[in-house]
């Protein structure tokens, strides 16, 4: 019966990894429906630590089909060095099943990402250096590659060659860039085919069917909600649909299968690149919320912009993406605060707004309206119950549910895939979401 999708609820590094971990062995599929190796899940598992990019995080439990679905854009040089790491610490990733209509990440795209970015200057998004922002955006022009296009030699040609049209007349005319030769991205795709041939499939229909099956399919979202191409910081974002919608798209799963959808929150934020974030802090608070939580970037290690929590972003998130449930992560790290500033509110020009302003000029002008919960010194991180939390933890966690527009049923306290403190079963399908 479920299928449950994981998403950020926040700018992403929530804990999306670590929460779809948890759901482990009850798991029969974990599929990744958008993005590409701009992702970054770190999942601790004894005294394992696996920094996850392209490959969805339940790969770690045995037993898991991992998928990798249409909505995602594959680096292949990156898959098959991230299977051959995995595969050298003993995870086993033969049961891959990966997307025929998944589109690629040709080199071009990440030369394409990069001069884009030096050519913005000061107006750039601060993105991942991936290529991911020009493949969807090929995507989009329909000149992209798709993973099928592998197998057809003479087709591939054909499309790299009218891709390489405009991207060469860009690089040499505007960005000053020597010309990308069609032969070698040609024959650099075809070197992956026979590796990727077993692993390819019709996932949507392989899906559909483990539902109908009653098999537990969990979709793990890259990026989040506030980096959604159309509902986050535009034109601050990634290029994919991170919220609950791009499940089904970015899967071929109709949307009326979907059964629970969790958000997964910091107990604080953060955000990694440019763009607004209202409650960020540029003080010793951020900095102790930095070295703390070890805010540092999974994928390109830089430091990541720290802040408190947003319940505004929160109360948003769980408007946008339906949620059922959310799992706020990393309480541990505030112990030791004598108070814990949260935003309910901005104001904008001296006007209150208790929802996201729908324009982008207010939002960058955002001031926000916090109220303090008082804060605890005793240290969390080995609490497993509710009971076992300090009375002010409790409290922090029960205004988090009060202000967030959802019901709050897992708290993270740790790193460790057991360190979490489980307030209610996921919500069952049709229930009320709000507390
Ligand atoms: P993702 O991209 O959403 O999967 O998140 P990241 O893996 O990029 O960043 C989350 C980081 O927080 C990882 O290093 C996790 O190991 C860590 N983490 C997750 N939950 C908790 C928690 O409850 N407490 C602490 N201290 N760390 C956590
Ligand atoms: P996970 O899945 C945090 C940010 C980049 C940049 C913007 C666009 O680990 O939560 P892109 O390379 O996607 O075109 O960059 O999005 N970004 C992320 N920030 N976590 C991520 O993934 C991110 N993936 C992209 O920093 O601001
Ligand atoms: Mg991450």
């Amino acid at each position: 019966m479920p299928a449950i999708v994981v998403l950020g609820a926040q700018w992403g590094d929530e804990g999306k990894g670590k929460a779809t971990d948890q759901l482990g062995s009850a798991t029969d599929y974990v599929v990744k429906f958008n993005g590409g190796n701009n992702a970054g899940h770190t999942v601790v598992v004894g005294s394992e630590k696996y920094a996850l990019h392209l490959l969805p995080s339940g790969i770690l439990t045995p037993g898991v089909t991992p998928v990798i679905a249409n909505g995602v854009v594959v680096d292949l040089a990156v898959l098959f060095q991230e299977i051959d790491d995995l595969t050298e610490r003993g995870i086993d990733c033969s049961r891959l099943q990966v997307s025929a209509s998944a589109h690629v990440i040709p080199s071009y795209n990440r030369t394409m990402d990069a001069v884009t970015e030096r050519f913005l200057g000061q107006r750039k998004i601060g993105t991942t250096g991936r290529g991911i922002g020009p493949t969807y955006g090929d995507k989009m022009t329909r000149v992209g590659i798709r993973i099928q296009d592998l197998f057809d030699p003479s087709i591939l040609r054909q499309k790299v060659e009218g891709a390489l049209l405009q991207k060469n007349a860009l690089l040499v005319k505007i960005y000053n860039r020597r010309q990308i030769e069609a032969d070698a991205i040609v024959d650099e795709l075809l070197s992956y085919g026979e590796r990727l041939r077993p692993m390819v499939a019709d996932t949507s229909l392989l899906l559909n069917q483990a539902l109908d099956r009653g098999e537990t399919v969990v979709f793990e979202a890259g990026q989040a909600t506030m980096l959604d191409i159309d509902h986050g910081t535009y034109p601050f974002v990634t290029s994919s649909n991170c919220t609950a919608g791009g499940a089904s798209t970015g899967t071929g799963i109709g949307p009326t299968r979907l059964d629970r959808i969790v958000g997964v929150a910091k107990a604080y934020c953060t955000r990694v690149g440019e763009g607004p974030f209202p409650t960020e802090l540029d003080d010793e608070k951020g900095e102790f919320l930095r070295v703390t939580g070890s805010e540092f970037g999974t994928t390109t290690g830089r430091p990541r912009r720290t802040g408190w929590y947003d319940a505004v972003v929160a109360r948003y998130s769980s408007r946008i993406n339906g949620l059922t449930d959310l799992v706020i992560t990393k309480l541990d790290i505030l112990s030791g605060l004598a108070e814990i500033p949260v935003c309910v509110a901005y104001e904008v020009d001296g006007v209150r707004h208790e929802e996201m302003p729908v324009n982008q000029t207010d939002f960058h002008h955002a001031v926000p309206v916090y109220e303090n919960r008082p804060g605890w010194t005793e240290d969390i991180s080995q609490c497993r119950t509710w009971e076992e939390l300090p009375a002010a933890a409790r409290d922090y966690i029960e205004y988090l549910e009060e202000v967030s527009g959802c019901r709050i049923s897992t708290v993270g306290v740790g790193p460790d895939r057991e360190a979490a403190i489980v307030r209610h079963a996921l919500a069952q399908p049709g229930a009320p979401a709000h507390p």
